[in-house]
């Protein structure tokens, strides 16, 4: 298979930075050191650039279905996304229907996936509903490599299961060595405020932030936190969008709760007010939770940096401009709701965590790589630069700015949230188990080279 003798590099882990070549056989680093010499092996001198372990975005929805239509990029257009951003392992969000099971709804996943991811893969198995086999069927979902589970707390009568249903799905969890991940959003009072709305006539894009007020992330969080603290089990909350919800998440972790959370780029760099553009604009930006007011922005940040987030997921899920969120012209509601994000979790990281000193180098390798890797049961394998790990590398020159477009993205979505942006960070380089797979914005891989990834019990369990 295939030797890679990368040299001269600035290696950037979340714990170190050091100057030194690596040497790669058959996907794997096998040594690390000075000085390094292999004639069988390619060989890339990457004076001047920053050699980080490739990207982990845990949270993705890659042809989701939602009602009659799919989320647009596939297995193969996510991943080749992905890949160019610098991304070389996701974590999907498998789903089962109602009445099906969830071997049932992973099976379908493994089929949209094989043949088709460009990168490493693994699944989350989201819970639709709960049901007196739901806790017999979560062992053996574990059992076949899917540690990780989604419930929420939105969405009444399509996906929301009650608070007993989440107290026991954290029992089991603790019992049986999962994570469960949580969308907190306070469904039934969102839905209450949704019917006042279009009653009053109010059906474009702007209502969609306005039913769903941060207070209904609030209380979601610290019930769901409380659910947790009497489980005695870990909880991961997913894209946390507000000052609010960091608040419990900060005091639940202040009293000593296992309380991990994940905050998403749009939440980090985008606000309420481009709900109010002209026309139909709005649209773009209906995503659950909805983006917030620049206080919360702050608020995210500082948590960034002290680290009250552990992750930087995208939850990536986009809907056509033109064709989809139009679905939703005449009335908010029915805009499928998900933002495209998976090709710019890096550089947008990159440019407002550290170019702007905000994060350090390795703090951001950290939030984009390590923690996700250990939090959900990928580590050492992916998430690290070490002997035995996986050789998907990030080369970055810290010089080169770019502007994100939809023009030259590789998503097939048909706009991007970030439309001019200038960023630094984007890779020039992305190696996915020793394979050169992107070059200056041109991928060079193949679909189906992505492998599904068995994972482990989360990081927290070894604690
Ligand atoms: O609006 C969003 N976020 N759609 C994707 C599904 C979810 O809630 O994560
Ligand atoms: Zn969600
Ligand atoms: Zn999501």
């Amino acid at each position: 298979m295939n030797s890679a003798l990368l040299k001269n590099a600035t290696i950037i882990t979340a714990s170190q930075t050091i100057k030194a070549d690596i040497l790669a056989r058959d996907g794997i680093i096998e040594q690390i050191g000075r000085h390094l010499d292999a004639a069988d092996a390619q060989s890339f001198d990457l004076t001047g650039r920053y050699l980080l372990p490739g990207g982990i975005d845990v949270h993705t929805h890659l042809d989701m279905p939602l009602g009659d239509i799919r989320s647009c990029d596939d297995f193969t257009t996510g991943t080749v996304a992905a890949a160019c951003g610098g991304t070389t392992t996701i974590i999907d969000y498998a789903a089962h229907a109602h009445g099906e099971t969830m071997a049932q709804g992973l099976d379908a996943w493994h089929q949209r996936a094989e043949g088709k991811a460009v990168i490493d893969y693994g699944f989350h198995l989201t819970l639709s509903e709960f049901t007196d086999r739901t806790l017999r069927d979560m062992e053996r979902i574990v059992e076949a490599g899917v540690t990780s589970f989604k419930v929420f707390t939105a969405y009444p009568g399509r996906m929301m299961i009650d608070d007993a249903a989440i107290f026991r799905v954290l029992q089991q969890a603790k019992e049986i060595g999962a994570l469960v991940c949580v969308h907190c959003e306070n469904g039934q009072v969102i839905d209450a405020l949704i019917h006042d709305a279009l009653a009053a006539g109010q059906t474009a894009p702007k209502y969609h932030p306005l039913t769903r007020p941060a207070i209904a992330e609030r209380e979601a969080a610290h019930r769901v936190i409380s659910l947790a603290e009497m489980a005695d089990a870990p909880v991961y909350i997913v894209h946390v969008s507000s000052g609010a919800a960091i608040e419990q998440i900060a005091q639940a972790r202040l009293r000593g709760v296992p309380v991990y959370a994940e905050t998403c780029p749009q939440y980090l760099f985008l606000s309420a007010e481009l709900y109010d553009g002209i026309e139909f604009e709005g649209a773009k930006y209906v995503m659950s939770p909805p983006l917030r007011e620049k206080l919360d922005q702050d608020a995210l940040w500082q948590a960034v940096r002290n680290r009250m987030i552990d992750v930087i997921g995208t939850d990536h899920c986009p809907f056509h401009f033109q064709s989809q969120k139009t679905l939703g012209r005449d009335d908010f509601t029915k805009i499928p709701n998900g933002g495209p994000g998976i090709e710019t979790r890096l550089n947008l990281m990159f440019t407002g965590g550290v170019s702007e000193q905000r994060i350090s180098l390795n703090h951001f390798v950290d939030i984009v790589s390590t923690q996700p890797a250990k939090l959900f049961g990928l580590y050492p394998q992916k998430g690290e630069i070490a002997p035995g790990s996986d050789a998907d590398f990030v080369v970055i020159n810290p010089e080169h700015e770019t502007f994100i477009s939809a023009i030259t993205q590789h998503s097939i979505v048909d706009y991007s949230l970030y439309e001019g942006m200038r960023v630094k960070g984007t890779p020039e380089k992305v190696f996915a188990r020793g394979e050169l797979i992107v070059e200056n914005g041109r991928f060079l891989g193949k679909p189906g080279a992505g492998r599904f990834l068995k994972r482990q019990r989360s990081s927290h369990y070894a604690r």
